[in-house]
């Protein structure tokens, strides 16, 4: 192995820079030539590319975002893209790919190997946290961070008014985000894709709460737990309480990695360009049980990640 290629793929996930850094860094270390194509599955396809040395990641350790770009690419899913994926990475000799993404890019690498035989590494990148086979993705923990930071001051505001708060956080297809965001700031609800809810059980147990003294209460929302501002007029209607909706959205997409985002992204980086150095196949890296553990890369598109059930039943009961 010579030369290899780095992407960033889907959405962003603050860290995915300090990631780049790391695979640079530690190909560069081990010999290898580093080839960073832009923009994603969309730029590899176009052989958008820049040449990755040392100093090309000085300095962006500590960045949200990330330097090389990313887009969501539709073509990747077709044959048609894939062979021009394949063509382009023939073409510029790459021995070997690190895509840095969530379980869509990870599907896109699989066809990108099935298609070119070239090894590949997926390295798990995603504020959701919601691939399979790891405990825990790259900006996961910001974004956890970043939404509890919001909410800390919604709380003020929510305390002087007594007011109920509807806060939606990301997660479109999983509560992931929102069962650690509610556990951590106290939520008295926590609602989540995965969980029916009763929206008459919810206001009862919010009367109940009025009646034990709370003031004011505290629902966190994944965005694809249902309409935010229908709720908020349901829980009106049936409490008569004053009811506000915030949503926190993109802000969790940035700013700067906490510690564990940075450093989750520094050994994914490195092990991932050990692994690919001996690899033949498509594999992945993940997370568990404190300790960075390498899968096949199909792993993650096979089994799907469920929440917590534990961390749910906790969050109810700590909220009485
Ligand atoms: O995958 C991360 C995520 O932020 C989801 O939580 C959210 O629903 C989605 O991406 C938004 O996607 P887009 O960047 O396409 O607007």
């Amino acid at each position: 192995m010579r030369r290899i290629a780095v992407t960033t793929a889907g959405g962003d996930a603050p860290g995915m820079n300090a990631c780049l850094r790391a695979i640079v860094r530690s190909a560069i270390y081990y010999g290898l030539e580093v080839v960073g194509i832009e923009e994603g599955y969309w730029g590899l396809i176009e052989d958008k590319k820049r040449r990755m040395d040392l100093r090309s990641v000085s300095g962006i350790i500590s960045w949200g975002g990330t330097i090389l770009k990313t887009k969501r690419c539709e073509e990747i899913k077709t044959k048609k893209g894939i062979e021009k994926a394949t063509r382009v990475l023939k073409r510029n000799r790459i021995d070997g790919l690190i895509t840095i993404g969530g379980e869509g890019s990870f599907k896109g690498g699989i066809e990108i190997y099935r298609a070119s035989r070239i090894p590949l590494v997926g390295i798990p990148a995603s504020i959701d946290n919601d691939i399979a086979g790891t405990e825990d993705t790259i900006g996961f923990d910001t974004a956890v961070n970043t939404a509890l930071d919001s909410i800390q001051k919604i709380r003020d505001t929510a305390s002087s008014h007594e007011r109920i708060f509807i806060i939606e956080v990301m997660g479109r297809e999983r509560g992931f985000i929102s069962l650690a965001v509610g556990l951590a700031c106290g939520a008295e609800i926590i609602l989540v894709p995965e969980i029916k809810y009763n929206l008459s059980k919810i206001s009862q147990e919010l009367e109940k709460g009025r009646k034990s003294g709370k003031k004011s209460s505290i629902i966190v929302m994944a965005e694809g737990a249902g309409a935010s501002y229908a709720i908020a007029h349901q829980i009106r209607d049936v409490t008569g309480y004053e009811v506000r909706v915030s949503v926190i959205g993109y802000i969790q997409r940035g700013g700067s990695p906490t510690a564990r985002s940075v450093n989750l992204a520094n050994l994914f980086g490195h092990q991932a360009v050990k692994v690919l150095m001996r690899t033949k196949s498509a594999k992945m890296v993940g997370w568990k049980e404190g300790k960075v553990v390498v899968l096949p890369l199909g792993y993650s598109t096979k089994h799907r990640k469920e929440i917590d059930k534990n961390l749910y039943r906790l969050a109810h009961i700590l909220a009485i």
